[in-house]
């Protein structure tokens, strides 16, 4: 199991708790869901918010459930039960043997692929003809206040660095659609942004990121005594079947 697995694994108990913008992008990914797909599947599921509402909306359809983390599938199992099937799979190398689907979604997991491109082309090859790839990925400039504390003090951020719309990079075979919008999260200071995202699993720095000083680190802190809101820029992709 790789390390991103493991976080997310570790904190797959307390994730609920803490995962409002989840919710949120979650809600806006099914509701671009314009079709009724009958064969679905769900890349990095979580705690399994997302396939719940599916299963509300699409209540004939087929569903896959599928994340890295074991105990991330474990909570989805317990919210749907015998409602949907569920698989451990790396998304970034998905299973072909599970089939072809209609509809692939992923909510808030690509951000975590090393090659999202390479792993957006494999999906598309599992979608039946007329199927959608939709999925929700964080954008350039999410947490930009986080990063401008970092910048303004000389300091090394460690926030990984994410694709922009106009950017994105697609895989060989025909570029899909992005929507670009922005989910904010009004939090009390800088601990309270670091502890969240720690809770969520997603505390991971960028590859080679080397922790700050204590000392460093309030001089961070400092600068959000009066608050912190933390901008997701939220990519919405759309790939239509080969
Ligand atoms: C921020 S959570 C989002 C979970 C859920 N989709 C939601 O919106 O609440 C990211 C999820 O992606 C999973 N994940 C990370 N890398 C993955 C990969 N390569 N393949 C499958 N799942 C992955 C994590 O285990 C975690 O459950």
């Amino acid at each position: 199991m790789n390390a991103v697995a493991g976080r997310f694994g570790a904190q797959a108990g307390r994730y609920d708790d803490v995962a409002r913008v989840q919710r949120v992008v979650a809600e806006r990914l099914a509701a671009r869901v314009a079709f009724t797909p009958a064969r679905v599947l769900e890349v990095g599921c979580g705690t399994g918010y997302l396939g719940a509402l599916l299963a509300q909306r699409l209540p004939g359809a087929a569903l896959v459930l599928t994340d890295i983390a074991p105990p991330m599938l474990a909570q989805a199992r317990a919210r749907l039960g015998a409602r949907a099937r569920y698989a451990v799979m790396d998304g970034e190398a998905p299973d072909a043997g599970l089939g072809q689907f209609d509809l692939i979604i992923s909510s808030l997991a690509f951000q975590w692929f090393g090659d999202l491109p390479g792993a957006i082309g494999r999906l598309r090859a599992m979608l039946a003809p007329n199927g959608q790839l939709l999925f929700a990925t964080l954008g350039a400039g999410s947490f930009g206040a986080w990063a401008a504390a970092h910048a303004a003090l000389g300091l090394p951020c460690g926030l990984h660095d994410y694709p922009s719309a106009a950017g994105f990079a697609w895989p060989p075979g025909g570029a899909g659609e992005i929507e670009a919008e922005m989910v904010a999260d009004e939090l009390p200071d800088g601990w309270a942004f670091a502890r969240d995202l720690k809770r969520l699993g997603a505390g991971q720095p960028r590859a080679g990121y080397k922790p700050l000083s204590p000392r460093a680190l309030k001089a961070v802190m400092a600068r959000f005594e009066g608050g912190l809101r933390a901008e997701y820029q939220v990519l919405f992709g759309r790939v239509r079947a080969g």
